[in-house]
């Protein structure tokens, strides 16, 4: 067995989020079709690409920042050349994507990145024309991008070791998809097999989209790691007859005492996790972490549609006005947290501010 190498021009893996191969399009593979086709769609334009964020053709908190950095980039093409006009525009496209989903953080890191990078071009050169705009928001686009992976690699490496032998239950989809390459969670399982550790994966199915189902078993069988797929509901059960020796599982939102916002369900893990004495990991790179926020308490929770949840596969599973609960996501409290897996290394929860400092 060979360990993965951290460094990304080696990665020969799925890169989820791209540019178009003329350079005008945010090409991304539509993860709502997974597993059944593999399409990839290029967008050009404001509302297509804020769409495809809200309706999950692009998902995964580092995967939604990847396309809102790229995708900022692609909408600078029609920009005006004039660069207060320029800046205007941006603003725009910027307030529009960042409306799509509250809760990963990363979208905002990466519209802000893209920001910064258009103030630092304006000062640096003051005659400045739109070619040299655009040309700084796709360096910064592409920096953000490649980050991201060699992020992921470098979690793969740090984390590997905290995987046992055995059992390893994960929820939603941290894989590739969810990244721009490698994934985080399932990049630290990915990283662990592939350094030997004989590991079985269990897959939250993750109602009410599925994204374990469709995107986290497809990508597992992909690779040939052997995995199972759960209904949500069962975990507690495997973990009473002991089949289950790790947690792991990625975040939209870390919170200064480590607090963190992942997919629905996520806090039930983690409880369930505490009852039986398995260790419950966080794996997301430093994109996810939120200093501005104190804890979990303040992390904006996405609503969505009642129809997600009245469905199932797209058939009606409920009577059809019944009043329905849809929050996206949850937070799992610090302490029922072991480590939080960063590219800088593993840390307890409450050592992250200080290494925020650092
Ligand atoms: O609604 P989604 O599919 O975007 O939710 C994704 C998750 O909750 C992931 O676990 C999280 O973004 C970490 S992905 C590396």
């Amino acid at each position: 067995m060979n360990a993965i190498s951290t460094d990304p021009s080696t990665y020969q893996g799925l890169r989820p989020v791209q540019l178009s191969a003329d350079g005008r399009a945010l090409r991304l593979l539509d993860q709502t079709r997974l597993p059944i086709e593999e399409v990839w769609v290029e967008l050009r334009e404001l509302e297509p690409i804020a769409h495809a964020i809200e309706t999950l053709t692009v998902r995964g908190a580092p995967a939604i920042g990847c396309a809102a950095a790229y995708g900022l980039y692609v909408l600078s093409l029609a920009f005006p050349d004039d660069p207060e006009a320029f800046q205007a525009a941006f603003d725009a496209a910027a307030v529009r994507l960042a409306n799509t989903r509250p809760t990963a953080v990363n979208l905002f890191v990466a519209i802000e990145q893209q920001r910064g990078a258009l103030a630092k071009a304006r000062a640096q050169q003051p005659a400045v024309d739109g070619a040299g705009l655009r040309q700084a928001l796709r360096e910064e686009a592409t920096r953000h991008v490649e980050d991201d992976l060699r992020f992921c690699l470098e979690m793969g490496a740090h984390g590997a070791s905290c995987l046992p032998a055995g059992g390893i239950l994960t929820h939603c989809n941290t894989g590739a998809l969810a990244t721009s390459g490698h994934g985080t969670a399932l990049g630290v399982i990915r990283s662990a097999h592939a350094s030997g550790t004989e590991l079985h994966v269990f897959v939250d199915e993750t109602r009410p989209l599925l994204q374990g189902s469709r995107l986290t078993a497809w990508e597992l069988m992909h690779d040939g790691i052997p995995c199972s797929l759960l209904c949500d509901n069962m975990a507690g059960a495997l973990m009473a007859r002991g089949e289950i020796q790790a947690a792991i599982v990625g975040a939209d939102r870390i919170t200064a005492n480590g607090d963190a916002a992942n997919k629905i369900g996520t806090y039930t893990v983690a409880v369930l996790c505490k009852h039986h004495g398995i260790p419950f990991y966080v794996a997301a790179p430093w994109t996810t972490i939120d200093m501005s926020l104190a804890s979990g308490a303040a992390i904006p929770i996405e609503e969505r549609k009642p129809e997600e949840v009245r469905r199932h596969g797209g058939n009606l599973r409920a009577p059809a006005d019944v009043p329905v609960r849809n929050p996206a996501f949850d937070v799992t409290p610090a302490e029922l947290i072991t480590g939080i897996i960063t590219e800088r290394g593993v840390f307890a929860p409450g050592e992250l501010a200080a290494q925020a400092q650092g």
